[in-house]
């Protein structure tokens, strides 16, 4: 692709759907590649339309209003950065060859759905997966989860960070956490998935990258993997690399290239994987940069987001790990706006760390507000010095 001067007719556009932490990051990548960029999010003041040419105020759930946007601003891609999104009309405009949609329409409508891309992954690929599900009912969840045994996991088809998802130990605890899921879907539809718990050793994502290599083709090539821990399915630590056995990695990869190459397109995907010994499940997979991934920011030569931006111009890329990190987040703590940050100075003192803040103009309590970022010798060494950064910034009430 050959790219532009921004704000000239020769300018290369990008679309963002979603100016989070994430997006903002993608955005300074493609700024610095002379890309115009134009971020869209459901507030005023996202981390990402404050480092963009031109920011938009939409719910992007609202087919018409999302094309409509589309059709004003002629971006010549489209880029994704939350589940959210009218995907029907995303298919559409790439149907219409209004824009190309990042990594493709079908990916970001298959991954929005948990059904989609679990079907995709276990019938249509036949990977392994945790055992599962779908339900339309509280009675049809407790048939699922007699079926799969106890415990097992019930989530709405679409949320993400956790939202709705319960684990339930015995049949007296299916209704409240059907209700938590009514509640915690994106679409009161109440369809949820039930899953058989898998007691894996570690989980992992996989950044794994489509891009265009020298010949032309598209190449998928693999970061190195990272390690999360999650509470109530929302990421507070990650780390790279994680330590793996060959066969196990071997088969990670595997799983990764099998389900990013049925998706297509050019991007970076974070393909999420349990692993038990050598034994690898695929759980799902982000067709984007992933939240776990941010460690990039300290470990790579090209971090995460530098892929995405290079991978989807069609760029080359370098995914080498340069040195092991881990990555904390930095929750609000409180329920307010305008809140301010001490202890940043404290916490970027000690050795191989460095603070992010995302900007948002809102806090909630368990709201990602920023995240501690350190290298170190060792991945466990790295996790000590960015949790303990984490800790040491502390917001406030102003
Ligand atoms: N079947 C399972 N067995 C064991 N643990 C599970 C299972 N499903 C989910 N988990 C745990 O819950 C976490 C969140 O689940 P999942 O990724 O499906 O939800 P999510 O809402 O999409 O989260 P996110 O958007 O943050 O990735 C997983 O990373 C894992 O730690
Ligand atoms: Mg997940």
């Amino acid at each position: 692709m050959r790219l532009g001067t921004p704000l000239s007719p020769s300018a290369t556009r990008v679309m963002l759907l979603g100016a989070g932490e994430l997006g903002k990051e993608v955005i300074i990548a493609l700024q610095r590649l002379g890309v115009e960029v134009v971020a869209v999010d459901r507030y005023a003041d996202a981390p990402g339309h404050q480092v963009a040419h031109r920011a938009h105020v939409i719910d992007m759930s609202d087919g018409a209003a999302l094309r409509a946007l589309v059709e004003t601003e002629e971006p010549d891609l489209v880029v994704p950065e939350i589940e959210a999104i009218a995907t029907e009309t995303l298919l559409e405009i790439e149907a219409a060859g209004l824009a190309e949609v990042i990594p493709t329409a079908r990916a970001a409508h298959l991954t929005m759905n948990r059904e989609g891309i679990r079907r995709l992954a276990a019938e249509t690929l036949r990977l392994p997966t945790s055992p599962y599900v779908f339900a339309d009912s509280l009675a049809e969840m407790g048939a699922a989860a007699e079926k799969l045994g106890y415990p097992v996991i019930v989530k709405p088809v679409m949320s993400s960070s956790g939202k709705g998802q319960s684990r339930v130990d015995d049949a007296s605890q299916l209704g409240a956490a059907w209700d938590y899921a009514a509640a915690g879907g994106r679409v009161r539809k109440g369809r949820v998935i039930v899953e058989g718990v898998i007691d894996f050793d570690y989980e992992i994502t996989l950044l794994t990258v489509r891009a265009l290599g020298q010949s032309g083709e598209i190449e998928t090539r693999f970061c190195a993997p990272i390690g999360h821990l999650q509470v109530k399915g929302d990421y507070v630590e990650s780390w790279q690399p994680q330590a793996m056995s060959a066969a196990a990695l071997e088969r990670a990869q595997a799983i990764a290239a099998a389900v990013t190459g049925k998706l297509g397109g050019r991007g970076i995907f974070g393909v999420e994987l349990f692993v038990k010994g050598d034994a690898v499940w695929f759980s799902e997979v982000s067709p984007r940069p992933h939240d776990t991934g941010m460690v990039t920011m300290a470990t790579q030569r090209q971090n995460e987001f530098e892929l995405h931006a290079r991978a989807i111009l069609g760029l080359p890329v370098d995914v080498s790990l340069r040195e092991p990190g881990a990555s904390a987040v930095i929750y609000g703590a409180m329920d307010a706006t305008g809140i301010a940050f001490d202890g940043v100075a404290e916490a970027m003192r000690a050795p191989g760390v460095d603070i992010r803040l995302f900007g948002k103009p809102a806090a909630f309590v368990r709201r990602r507000m920023g995240v501690a970022l350190a290298v170190a010798e060792t991945a466990d060494a790295a996790r000590d010095r960015a949790r303990t950064a984490a800790a040491t910034v502390k917001p406030v009430k102003v």
